[in-house]
């Protein structure tokens, strides 16, 4: 880089603090910096994806403009942000808003006491994106707000409570404003006669808003007057940042920044980074120079004429929506069409902090084949103004400029300065289409924009521009299409052939990249149908005669789901009026860790600041599915400067996992992502670096198994068949009067902990001991998988978990392999290790949800009554055994869900196949196997003509009675909820409407479903049941309270000091849980089976009661003393003060050659009543009603409870309608971040959602008799999935097709489409199978 200047200084300002970095490196985000700066160390704001899609790093930046000289508040995603853009910024973290040591901010109080937060990995995050949203918008709409939130992943709460903790803020809220009045203007019940309404002890209240401090805008952080200064004489000479590889220059006038790219012409020039940053990051390629052109304000110019609108190049995407919106006020709306169409996709376009970093220059000039805006930027006749040293010119946005054609490109030395969009003129009407996965925050599948000009006054064509993304390598035009169709009127004949077209111009090959192939091309003629239905209404005004109304049923083809604010009640028990205040059980009490969760102050694993001599590690992992392993060459990485080690299986001292499943890969490998050897490093980069150094040399090996069909097809299965039966299934099918059929296929589901996994090992200097730091479920097996490893004693070994980010079952065995290879790298190096693992890492290495296919035959009689039922299933277990043959058992005995059906045969296997093992998920088989229950049922409904809420009624529980296995229990309460949920809902009138919705709409359906369920909680194992606590009491009277259970943010260690607090009669702010220690209880069990809060619980309550009967005789002696005063005269009179507690929990078990057994301790049942809507031409659905009944006992805390209903809920809905894993036909997950694998986000929650606790039900085998609610509420999101299959079975029956269609979940949108089979399904192209090779395959 001869000739360079040397490095300029970069001047920021976070919180408040002047930085000035002498050395900033460009390729240093703002994450990294904040991470890990040594004088910052700010750990609030995290890590979760790297990639900008989850938002966990939000953070807010503020900037003067030079030209208004307002100061512009912004949240962004610091992950995508080069520290290099931030001259002359602001930058506040959530550290910077409110701290517990000084004063929280109002946002942070009421995230925290509004029950925001569960494992608060996320809630910095929101913390920063509320926060942006009220300094800019002191009173925000609720729309306002749920904007703010688009752009932040919470995989935990189902969302609710933070929505409400924002709500708290808005200037109107549409709540109910009855809450705590315990009735609700949203409770419709039929009659009203449900005993939650009765009841006068019901609470609708969850948290005490009037406690909540008011909103001061004035005492915010004020901009640094610094910044203001060097705002109004903004510098002008260029800014150099050299790092190793790259320099970073930032010119400060235009003429400069031209000057520079004649010099650089192969630079890019960097504004958002959202396109650029991504780009370089997955294909690891390094930009020697980067242009900042953030300071050059003639790319942020705005300028209108009676033509139309120029907006600068380097404008926001929000800033644009802004422009655009106050055009639209401002114009007549025939002017407005092109701004309309560019708003509508603005709105759903990522979330609110990637369109306040990407710059629409950016965005059009990166010409991403899903791009929204180019489309219509196409369509509408956009032209482009560049700029270089050379002068000016415009080029048209047209479909060769989108293709990248040298002659309509811009030159290397051009820059794009602006854009010019015009105004629409008369009788031109342009529209946008996208379809997504789901309709925010997500990429479009297809997406489309379309304009006609009609001849004045006649419905001739003039001119049409179509242009499609999605379906290739870049945006493409319909342009032969559009030319053939020009002089055609608008009419049915026109439609006909306009499809034709489309779809023989704009053909996608049957192997095309990112798949969908049958789904894209019918989106193309099923948006084209759309604009033909919008086109046709504008035409009826002009001539109601010659231009017919489209017919009412059909206009429903019309409208987009809008997104609209959810709303709901919850209701729980209160406490009886004579429970003592200070006894907090029952009560709906703060998650212990809250306020630390919104201020950022919570440590999670990687928040452990830098230990000396600490080396980061990294692993490589197979490439391929099935292959030998010929040769590992290390010699490149290990002369990588920082490179300290690379950890192969030949330096394990110990066992390398078992024979089934290694640590670290031997001679061969089973599935890409396997891990093979592991990098020890100085630095994090340095270790990622040495990993692609690092050569493989593979033959492959055959078979090579991936689908459930293959294994069958290859007798390749993990264990023997689990098998189940009752009655006698063949005699009871003869004298059914009806049988059916049918197959299920369940996909899988990623865990998608927000906290990916993360382990720190310290070895220490003496007697091989280690301290472990690890994000994990069950920290003794750490420990035990880290002492066989090792070979050293377990009492070397101690694991410490203070609190981990989201767990759902991910993180019970898989965290041990990572500590155990991290563990291997310490004690070969001597140095601590951390190792943290990226996104896409986790995702290709851990393994998730067993994808489930599943085969049934039922016979029942013609009024619904089911006789026989036979259901087989295959998981996918992928290449070892780890939990699959524990959850094919769970599977199977939980197949039979509520219903008491006299002959059974229920049989399960697991599979194993070349893929990532799949492990424990939240369920752990129940949710994928009950599936092929209630679908069993809806196709019983649906040959009897019945309503399949008719079917589940007759065929349910009623009385006490005997499992499949023969284990007895009463279905009281399954009944209870049940009847609740019908009256909750209103199913009744609701089926009605329904109905009556379907038949006056063609192209939209509703649905509506109702699920029971029965769910039993625990382990099948007894050595599984039990629990020990460590009690301590100091002698200032403050308590120390240690259990066995892990807080993964369902709230454990809250509910333990609500029990410790009960039993000493003393108020929770005397206890403190530190951490969860293998030193302090061992042999702990894993934090799994819903049961963690049962068992610890009473593991506490036992030390408790030993400490309290210890002091029984000093209370007694001194009644009228305080607590401080015994525990005193306690010590005084040589009492221990320490306590352990043990539970020695029930006694499960299973005799599976009988197929009799008690597997588990008790039942938790509930019921959920769903309702959509779908699109049927695009497959999209809303969810409009959810509600939700649930047996929780007496819950020792509601709030906590009714957030693990809501978060289960949703997560639920998730794997049931958007959550794909996608694979390669080789084995590789392609679907591995954010981006391509959608977990539900805010506006995915139902518009109303009410969830209700079953009021007093004793369950005595509990603590309290509360039961555990960690699981069961996963399987209720189904009732989203059966609202789906309602509302496309409507479509089906109206369109005279067969009602029996195969079941597949998720109903993505492109089942949904394909499902609802029409004109234009029929009229699109299909591949024979046998002619090329997909993109993907489905592996259940
Ligand atoms: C999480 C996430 C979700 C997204 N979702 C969507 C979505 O749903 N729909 C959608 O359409 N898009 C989506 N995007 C893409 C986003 O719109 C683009 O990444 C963004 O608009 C690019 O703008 P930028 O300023 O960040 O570009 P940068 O990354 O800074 O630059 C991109 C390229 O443009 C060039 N460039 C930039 N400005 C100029 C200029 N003035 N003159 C010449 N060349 C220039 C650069 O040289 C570079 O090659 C998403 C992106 C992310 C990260
Ligand atoms: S958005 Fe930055 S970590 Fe996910
Ligand atoms: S609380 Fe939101 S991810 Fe855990």
């Amino acid at each position: 880089m001869l000739g360079l200047p040397q490095s300029d200084e970069l001047v920021f300002f976070v919180n408040g603090r002047k930085v000035i970095e002498r050395n900033a490196d460009p390729e240093v985000t703002l994450l990294t910096f904040l991470r890990k700066n040594w004088t910052l160390c700010l750990t609030g704001t995290k890590y979760a994806c790297g990639r900008g899609s989850c938002g966990a790093c939000t953070v807010m930046v503020s900037k003067c403009d030079p030209v208004s000289k307002k100061i512009r508040h912004f949240s962004i995603t610091a992950c995508l942000v080069p520290i290099c853009s931030l001259y002359g910024a602001a930058v506040t973290t959530v550290e910077g808003v409110g701290s517990i040591k000084t004063k929280l901010h109002p946002v942070q109080e009421r995230i925290a006491k509004s029950h925001g937060t569960q494992c608060g990995f996320c809630t910095p995050g929101m913390v920063m994106s509320m926060y942006t949203l009220l300094r800019n918008h002191p009173q925000p709409s609720e729309e306002q707000l749920m904007e703010a939130l688009g752009g932040n992943l919470c995989r935990c709460t189902g969302y609710r409570p933070i929505l409400e903790s924002g709500k708290t803020f808005c200037m109107e809220s549409n709540g109910c404003q009855q809450k705590g009045a315990g009735g609700c203007c949203l409770a419709q019940g039929e009659e009203d006669s449900s005993s939650l309404c009765r009841s006068s002890d019901i609470s609708t209240e969850l948290f005490a808003k009037d406690e909540f401090q008011p909103l001061d805008p004035t005492q915010e952080l004020i901009f640094p007057p610094e910044l203001l200064r060097l705002a109004e004489n903004p510098e002008e000479r260029t800014l150099t940042f050299r790092g190793e590889r790259v320099t970073w220059i930032s010119p400060g006038t235009l003429k400069d920044l031209l000057e520079l790219k004649v010099k650089h012409p192969e630079a890019p020039l960097v504004l958002g980074n959202t396109s650029l940053g991504p780009a370089m990051k997955s294909q690891g390629h390094v930009h020697p120079i980067l242009l900042s052109p953030v300071r050059i304000s003639e790319l942020s110019m705005v300028s209108t004429t009676s033509e139309g609108l120029t907006i600068g190049a380097g404008c926001s995407l929000a800033q644009v929506k802004d422009i655009l919106a106050e055009r639209v006020s401002e114009l007549p709306e025939e002017k407005t069409q092109t701004y309309r169409a560019l708003l509508k996709h603005l709105k759903s376009l990522a979330g609110q902090q990637i369109r306040n970093m990407a710059s629409l220059g950016g965005h059009i000039i990166s010409r991403h084949c899903y791009s929204d805006l180019n489309p219509i930027l196409a369509v509408g006749n956009a032209t482009l103004n560049l700029i270089s040293a050379g002068g000016a010119r415009q080029v048209p946005l047209s479909e060769h400029f989108l293709a990248g054609l040298a002659s309509a490109d811009l030159r290397p030395e051009e820059v794009l300065e602006s854009v010019h969009i015009p105004h629409s003129q008369k009788g031109e009407l342009v529209s946008a289409f996208r379809q997504a996965q789901c309709q925010h925050n997500a990429w479009a599948h297809v997406n489309a924009g379309m304009r006609v000009l009609l001849k004045e006054g006649t419905d001739t064509i003039e001119d049409l521009s179509i242009a499609f993304g999605g379906l290739g390598a870049a945006t493409v035009s319909a342009r032969q299409s559009c030319q053939q169709l020009r002089g055609r009127r608008w009419n049915e004949l026109m439609l006909d052939e306009a499809c034709r077209l489309l779809l023989d111009e704009v053909s996608l090959p049957g192997s095309a990249p990112g798949g969908r192939v049958e789904f894209k091309r019918t989106l193309v003629v099923s948006f084209l149908f759309k604009f033909y239905l919008q086109v046709l209404q504008t035409l009826k005004p002009l001539d109601g005669l010659r231009y017919p109304d489209v017919s009412d049923p059909f206009l429903s083809g019309l409208e987009d789901f809008s997104v609209t604010v959810p709303q709901g009640v919850q209701r729980y028990q209160s406490v009886d009026s004579r429970q003592p205040l200070q006894d907090p059980v029952g009560r709906p009490i703060m998650h212990l860790s809250g306020l630390k969760h919104a201020t950022g102050e919570a440590m999670f694993c990687d928040d452990i600041p830098r230990v000396e001599k600490e080396l980061f590690m990294a692993l490589v992992t197979s490439t391929r599915a099935h292959a030998k392993i010929i040769s590992i060459d290390l010699s490149k990485a290990l002369e990588l400067p920082g490179v300290v080690d690379v950890i192969t299986a030949e330096d394990i001292p110990g066992t390398n996992g078992t024979e089934d499943e290694k640590l670290l890969a031997v001679d061969e490998v089973l599935c890409v992502g396997q891990i093979i050897c592991a990098v020890a490093a100085e630095t994090d980069v340095q270790a990622k670096r040495a990993i692609e150094e690092i050569k493989v040399t593979y033959e492959d090996l055959k078979p090579v198994i991936i689908t459930i069909e293959d294994a069958i097809k290859h007798n390749s299965f993990l264990c023997p068949e689990k098998k189940l039966e009752q009655g006698n299934i063949e005699e009871a099918f003869e004298k059914v009067d009806q049988i059916v059929e049918g197959e299920v296929h369940v996909g899988g589901q990623e865990h998608f902990y927000m906290e990916t996994q993360r382990v720190l090992v310290i070895p220490k200097t003496e007697d091989t001991e280690l301290d472990i730091y690890v994000s994990t479920q069950d920290p003794a097996h750490v420990q035990k998988t880290v002492s066989s490893t090792l070979n050293i004693p377990s009492n070397r070994i101690t694991c410490h978990v203070k609190r981990v980010g989201g767990g759902f079952g991910g993180k019970v065995g898989k965290s041990a392999v990572f500590g155990a290879i991290a563990a291997v790298g310490a004690i070969k190096t001597g140095h601590p290790v951390r190792l943290v693992l990226d996104r896409e890492d986790d995702m290709l290495i851990t393994g998730g949800r067993h994808p489930l296919f599943g085969k049934y035959k039922v016979g029942f009689m013609n009024n619904g009554r089911i006789k026989a039922l036979d259901i087989e299933c295959f998981i996918n277990g992928g290449c070892t055994l780890d939990d699959s043959e524990q959850v094919t058992e769970f599977l199977v005995l939980k197949l039979e869900n509520a219903y008491k059906i006299q002959n059974l045969r229920f049989r399960g296997r697991a599979c194993m196949t070349n893929l990532p093992s799949n492990t424990a998920f939240r369920g752990y088989g129940f949710p994928q196997g009950t599936l092929v229950t209630e679908s069993c049922i809806t196709a019983v409904a649906a040959k009897c003509g019945l309503l399949p809420e008719k079917v589940r009624e007759k065929n349910m529980y009623k009385t006490v009675d005997k499992t499949i296995y023969k284990q007895a229990f009463s279905p009281e309460n399954l009944i209870r909820c049940w009847d609740e949920c019908l009256d909750k809902s209103s199913f009744g009138s609701r089926r009605k409407q329904v109905e009556a919705f379907n038949t006056k709409n063609y192209w939209k359906k509703k649905g509506l479903a109702i699920i029971p369920m029965k769910f039993s909680v625990g382990f099948g194992a007894t050595s599984y049941h039990q629990a020990a606590a460590l009690v301590h009491i100091y002698t200032d009277g403050s308590v120390l309270v240690t259990h066995g259970g892990n807080e993964l943010g369902q709230g454990i260690h809250t509910k333990m000091l609500q029990v410790a607090s009960r039993e000493l009669k003393i108020p929770m702010s005397y206890m403190h849980i530190c951490e969860t220690s293998t030193a302090t209880v061992p042999n702990t069990i894993a934090t799994a089976a819903s049961i963690g809060s049962d068992v610890n619980g009473r593991a506490v309550q036992n030390a408790c009661q030993i400490l309290l009967k210890r002091l029984e005789p000093i209370i007694k002696k001194n009644p009228e003393g305080s607590w401080e005063d015994w525990i005193e005269a306690a010590f005084e009179q040589r009492i221990s003060l320490s306590a352990t507690g043990y539970f020695r929990g029930y006694k499960a078990f299973m005799d599976w050659e009988k197929g009799e057994g008690d597997p588990f301790p008790y039942y938790v049942y509930g019921a959920a009543c769903s309702e959509v809507e779908i699109d049927c031409l695009t497959g999209a659905h809303k969810k409009i009603r959810t509600d939700i009944v649930m047996d929780a006992g007496c819950s020792l805390n509601p709030a906590i409870d009714i957030g693990q209903v809501e978060g289960a809920f949703i997560q639920g809905m998730g794997l049931y309608t958007t959550e794909e894993l996608k694979y390669s036909p080789e084995g590789v997950l392609y679907s591995r971040g954010p981006d391509d694998y959608k977990i539900p986000t805010i506006t995915d929650v139902p518009e109303e959602f009410n969830v209700s606790l079953l009021p007093a039900s004793e369950t005595p085998i509990n603590i309290y008799s509360s039961k555990g609610l960690g699981e069961s509420g996963m399987f209720l999101g189904s009732s989203v999935f059966f609202a789906i299959t309602d509302a496309v079975a409507a479509a089906r029956r109206e369109r005279d097709i067969a009602e029996d269609f195969t079941v597949k979940s998720p109903a993505t949108p492109e089942w949904v489409r394909m499902a609802c089979a029409d004109r234009f399904t029929e009229m699109i192209p299909r591949d024979d199978p046998k002619t090329f090779r997909p993109w993907s395959i489905p592996i259940a």
